[in-house]
């Protein structure tokens, strides 16, 4: 069993987050985001995955090498102009040769997917694609089932008028060989919009397989947050919870609640209160400040009685003193003056 993760998306819906960081190394709890899906793949004992890249690959093969740090093996593919999901796919073709489990990289669960894979070869299927319920499907593709799981319908980004069930394709396909034989090569092409309802026109064994835990696409800001908030909260099985170790530079006054992560480097002043949020390495928070259901990105610096709420703050900020940011969500860099108000809260 083999495994393709797609990380070749621009990640532009979660700007300005992954203007310096491609969307599948934003930091869930001060990790990389694709460590999760790798141990999803290692728990379903698939130690072979090829990592489609396109945007920012270099950043990506930097950190991740062969994955020997990480107990896989890594190979890349990289398209010089995005291919989309199914060419992605296909341009892997010289590397696939089995059964493959192919991820969108940006989803975020906690699947056995051995057991996805158990229902894949009982049925003899060509492909199957985990299906989760949401409340609203017009964000993703919609796929109607009948009784025996065979898909019905395939309609991406459907309009309100086409819903007619609440489950959509969670981004996780297991995949015959075979299905690259309905792809052309070099050429964009979306398992979405074109490979699947091919399949289904053809008649071949289509299955869904419903997952009803957790599942969350992390493409927004809101959802990124969202995301980093269930991991701390233990609401997704996977990777250890990080250490809630305090740090040496962390002044004795400094109230941090059970859920908070705060990465160890960081200089932590009297007073501040840190309340369900995670907060990156080496950022400095001056006296009094509130850090509340957020997430703080390393090298940012937080000024005295700020107050950070419901945030997303990227790398390197400087927010100064008095400063309130609320439902708010700043790019690298962002540089607020002293008693500066942003966001929905003001
Ligand atoms: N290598 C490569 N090349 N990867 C790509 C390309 C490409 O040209 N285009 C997109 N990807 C990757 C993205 O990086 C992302 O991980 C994944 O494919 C899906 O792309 P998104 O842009 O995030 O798609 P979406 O969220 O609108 O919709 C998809 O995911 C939904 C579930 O979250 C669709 O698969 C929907 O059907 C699905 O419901
Ligand atoms: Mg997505």
């Amino acid at each position: 069993m083999q495994s393709l993760i797609l990380a070749g998306g621009k990640g532009t819906r979660l700007r300005p987050l992954t203007m310096h960081t491609p969307k599948p190394m934003v930091p869930i709890a001060n990790r990389p985001f694709l460590l999760y899906q790798m141990e999803l793949l290692k728990r379903a004992r698939v130690s072979d995955v090829i990592l489609s890249l396109s945007y920012q690959p270099q950043k990506i093969e930097h950190k991740l090498t062969d994955g020997t740090d990480y107990g896989v093996r890594i190979s890349y593919t990289v398209e010089a102009s995005p291919l989309g999901t199914a060419g992605a796919y296909r341009n892997a073709a010289g590397l696939i040769n089995e059964t493959t489990v192919v991820f969108n990289g940006d989803v975020l669960t906690d699947i056995d997917l051995s057991d996805v894979i158990a229902y894949h070869r009982e049925r003899e299927a060509v492909a199957t694609i985990v299906l989760a319920p949401v409340p609203n499907p017009s964000d993703y593709g919609l796929v109607e089932t009948d009784e025996q799981g065979h898909v019905r319908r395939f309609v991406e980004k459907p309009k309100p008028e086409e819903i007619t069930c609440d489950t959509i394709n969670a981004g996780i396909y297991i995949l015959e060989p075979r299905v690259l034989d309905y792809i052309p090569e070099g050429e964009p092409f979306m398992f979405e919009y074109e490979v699947f309802p091919r399949l289904l026109a053809s008649g071949e064994p289509f299955f869904g397989y419903v997952w009803r835990d957790y599942w969350r696409d992390i493409g927004t800001p809101a959802s990124y947050l969202q995301a980093n908030l269930d991991v701390i909260a233990g609401r997704v099985k996977l990777l250890d919870l990080p250490s809630r170790e305090r740090g040496d530079k962390f002044d004795e006054t400094v109230e941090l609640d059970a859920r908070s992560v705060v990465d160890p480097s960081c200089t932590i002043k009297a007073g501040v209160r840190i309340i369900n949020s995670v907060v990156g390495g080496n950022c400095y928070i001056e006296d009094r400040a509130r850090i509340e259901n957020s997430v703080v990105r390393g090298g940012t610096r937080i000024g005295p009685n700020a107050t950070v709420s419901g945030a997303v703050v990227g790398k390197s900020c400087h927010i100064g003193r008095m400063v309130t940011v609320e439902g708010a969500v700043l790019g690298d860099k962002s540089v607020l003056t002293d008693y500066s108000q942003v966001g929905d809260g003001n």
